[in-house]
């Protein structure tokens, strides 16, 4: 694996490669790798002959300063893993590298109502920072395809209206959340969690499978209800929502059974880490 810091080093390299004809496929992420990161990797093996990975946490997506200072960070183990997984290139830049005329966008990105709902409405300012990051790194690695993960379902959305905005040459490819054993879904942030606190974080999975079980048969207000009692009595500080969603658009629905694609969401803060996470009712 060669690790670029730099940007114009790397973007050189990539030229190369798009000369000799390979794919580039891209998996942008901010480190403490899981297996969810893992699989994305692998996609792009399967997808593209070169596979490009960044670790970088921007700053510019944090609406809350406490959650950047606390954002784990195991680049050591992080190379390892990427390494062992057969990533052909890692883009490690600094802050100044991405950001060298300062954090502040020159572009304001223009998502609609994506920007203003669920994640949009509770950390104001993360999409455009979102979009800021994947734009910049866009440009310097030129990927033929974009890998994401789906536990991130809304950032998918606005990450494909950036494409869209900017006619990008890329193609976005969503991978499926991985879950641990018990259902919870694989994120950096889970390593936050204390040993008593990480056995009740699996009550999200819990909840939104609880309104998958029971879309058919309940009214939609009394299964948000219940999955917020779920998540309460687990023990969660604070829920920002419980929310079920058409799954192609991310509006709320008022009642289910049209035969549409839902997605369940929700978000909660257990001990203060906040966590996320989502489940597709085909
Ligand atoms: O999902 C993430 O890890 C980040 O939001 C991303 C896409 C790497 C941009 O910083």
């Amino acid at each position: 694996m060669i690790i670029f810091k730099h940007a114009q080093s790397l973007a050189k390299h990539i030229l190369t490669l798009h000369e000799k004809g390979q794919t580039i496929g891209f998996v942008p992420t901010m480190g403490a790798l899981h297996n969810g990161h893992l699989s994305l990797i692998n996609q792009s093996r399967t997808t593209c002959s070169s596979t490009v990975c960044s670790i970088f946490i921007n700053p510019t997506q944090f609406n809350d300063p406490k959650d950047f200072e606390k954002y784990p960070v195991t680049i050591e183990n992080d190379i390892l893993l990427l390494e062992r997984a057969g990533t052909d290139i890692l883009f490690l830049p600094s802050v100044a590298e991405i950001y060298p005329a300062g954090l502040t966008s020159p572009i304001h990105y223009e998502l609609g109502y994506l920007e203003n709902i669920l994640e949009g409405f509770y950390r104001p300012g993360h999409f455009q920072g979102v979009c800021q990051v994947v734009h910049t790194l866009l440009k310097i690695v030129v990927p033929d395809y974009i890998f994401l993960g789906q536990k991130d379902y809304q950032q998918c959305m606005v990450i494909q209206k950036l494409i869209s905005l900017f006619s990008l040459p890329v193609i976005l490819k969503p991978g499926d959340t991985l879950r641990e054993a018990d259902g919870l879904a694989m994120s950096s942030r889970n390593l936050r969690l204390s040993p008593a606190s990480r056995q009740k974080a699996v009550a999200v999975y819990q909840a939104l499978n609880y309104i998958k079980m029971h879309i058919k048969t309940t009214d939609i207000q009394q299964l948000k209800q219940d999955a917020i009692q779920i998540i309460e009595q687990a023990g969660f500080n604070k829920i920002d929502y419980v929310e079920i969603c058409d799954a192609a658009t991310l509006l709320p629905v008022e009642e289910a059974g049209n035969g549409k694609p839902l997605v369940v969401l929700a978000a909660a803060f257990l001990d203060g880490v906040r966590l996320i996470d989502n489940i597709i009712i085909a």
